[in-house]
């Protein structure tokens, strides 16, 4: 008999069907055996008469240890109380495979140090299967959104020659003991030569920070999609990140309102985020808003007591943005931060060079910066001067000089941390459970 997958098992309601499953759970006495399954497409629960098998059968499935691989076949019978809609009478049952030894993560409660030691075999209950899932209905969420506003994917090399994003944070490659590179901490300089090829690009992989912050929102690989448009300036950016992050979240809801009620996330919270129309406001309106909240003791419940009002020129930290994606009930826009804490390449506001034309996008709930970008410094004379100023070697940029010396035009782009997205968008509270291998200052393996 060929075999089906729980999925799809809904269409079948009333025939026999035979599945390749493994053993999740296991209840019952006397009579009567529970059998919790999971085939990768889903979870179902299969029940087992002792009156309806012949006997060898039950005594099978009397037997069956956690995450055994088995073979199944079973009338599929729509319930209305479980989850999928179904639940499987079984007929007949065959090991696949025989367990050796225990399988280490039992129902009982495990801390999260335990599971991330045992992520390769985690990866298979519920809770990192529904994140996983959304994790995929992203990406593809965001290929499908730039292809249909006519951009190419363009992939930047995971080597690079120079840092863009401030020194301290590279890791350093050494190449035989006679030069240096480093993995890429953003695509952004190679996605720009891409897009004075192709009009609109952007880059879609891994991302190299050595930043030594143990936090909630940082990994040391993650993933960022840039994209990078000519010609294009400051607002033209800002709607652009506006139209994705909606879209995302709309397909999200679209397709994993399964996945998320399994996460428990409460859907209504993302409302906003799926309508558009984020607020907009300036770095220096966002200080203003910040100082009421202190004023008045209006934090949000994870933000410290003591959180002091930021001083213009300082950066926004973490607490900063988790009182501004309180304020507001869907993503914030920030933009017109100083320019000397932002990157070289951000072009200056011409009404007030103190500040840059770019915008950090902030998630609601504490989830931080989601997004960062400006528009690109197009003036060669500016750019090189910018270059010298901030001490970086001139001569690692003459190629990216290069880009402005032949046929410069402004243009702009941005990057989007891919997890940071999935953790909001989960309402899981660390980034290392969005990502299948997590990689952070106290996690190598597995
Ligand atoms: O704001 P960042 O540093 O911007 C850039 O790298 C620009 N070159 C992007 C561009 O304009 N093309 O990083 C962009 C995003 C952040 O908003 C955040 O979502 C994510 O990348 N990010 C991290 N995610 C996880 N772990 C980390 N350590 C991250 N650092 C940044
Ligand atoms: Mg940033």
């Amino acid at each position: 008999m060929a075999s089906t997958s729980i999925q799809n098992l809904k269409a079948h309601v009333g025939e026999t069907v035979t599945l390749h499953a493994w053993l999740t759970d296991k209840s019952g006495k006397g009579k009567i055996q529970f059998l919790k399954l999971r085939d990768g497409s889903g979870f179902v629960q299969a029940t087992v008469f002792k009156t309806d098998v012949p006997e060898d059968v039950f005594e099978l499935a009397k037997r069956l240890t956690q995450e055994q691989a088995v073979t199944v076949t079973g009338e599929v019978r729509a319930d209305d109380r479980a989850p999928g809609g179904v639940e499987l009478s079984v007929r007949d049952l065959s090991p696949i495979s025989e367990n050796h030894g225990e399988y280490p993560i039992t129902p009982k409660e495990h801390g999260i140090e335990f599971l991330m030691d045992h992520r390769h075999v985690w990866l298979r209950h519920r809770r990192p299967w529904a994140i996983m899932r959304v994790r995929d209905s992203v990406q593809r969420a965001i290929v499908d959104f730039f292809h249909g506003e006519g951009f190419i994917r363009f992939d930047a090399p995971f080597f690079t020659p120079n840092a863009a994003e401030g020194t301290t944070e590279l890791f350093e490659i050494d190449l035989f003991g006679e030069d240096k590179a480093y993995l890429s901490q953003t695509g952004q300089l190679h996605a720009e030569a891409g897009a004075f090829a192709f009009g609109k690009v952007y880059t879609f992989g891994p991302t190299f920070r050595a930043e030594k912050s143990k936090t909630r929102r940082h990994l040391l690989e993650f993933w960022m999609i840039e994209p990078e448009v000519v010609p294009s300036n400051h607002a033209e950016n800002m709607n652009l990140q506006e139209r994705m992050v909606s879209f995302i979240v709309r397909r999200v809801l679209e397709e994993c309102r399964a996945e998320l009620d399994l996460l428990g996330r409460d859907v209504s919270k993302l409302a906003g985020a799926a309508e558009g129309n984020y607020p907009r406001i300036t770095y220096t309106e966002a200080l203003e808003i910040v100082r009421k909240h202190i004023e008045d003791r209006d934090l949000p419940p994870n933000v410290q007591e003591d959180v002091q009002p930021v001083e213009w020129g300082d950066d926004l930290g973490a607490p900063h943005e988790t009182i501004l994606g309180h304020h507001f009930d869907r993503p914030v826009i920030i933009e017109r931060y100083p320019a000397a804490i932002k990157a070289f390449y951000m072009q200056p506001d011409p009404e007030d060079p103190r500040v840059a034309l770019c915008d950090d996008m902030i998630a609601p709930d504490g989830y931080g910066e989601i997004i960062g970008g400006s528009e690109r410094i197009h003036d060669y004379d500016l750019l090189k001067s910018r270059i010298e100023h901030e001490g970086l070697p001139l001569e690692a940029f003459e190629w990216y000089l290069d880009l402005r010396r032949t046929g410069s035009m402004p243009h702009a782009g941005y990057g989007m941390g891919l997890e940071r997205v999935i953790a909001w968008i989960t309402g899981i509270d660390h980034i290392r459970e969005a990502i299948p291998f997590p990689r952070m200052l106290t996690r190598m393996r597995p």
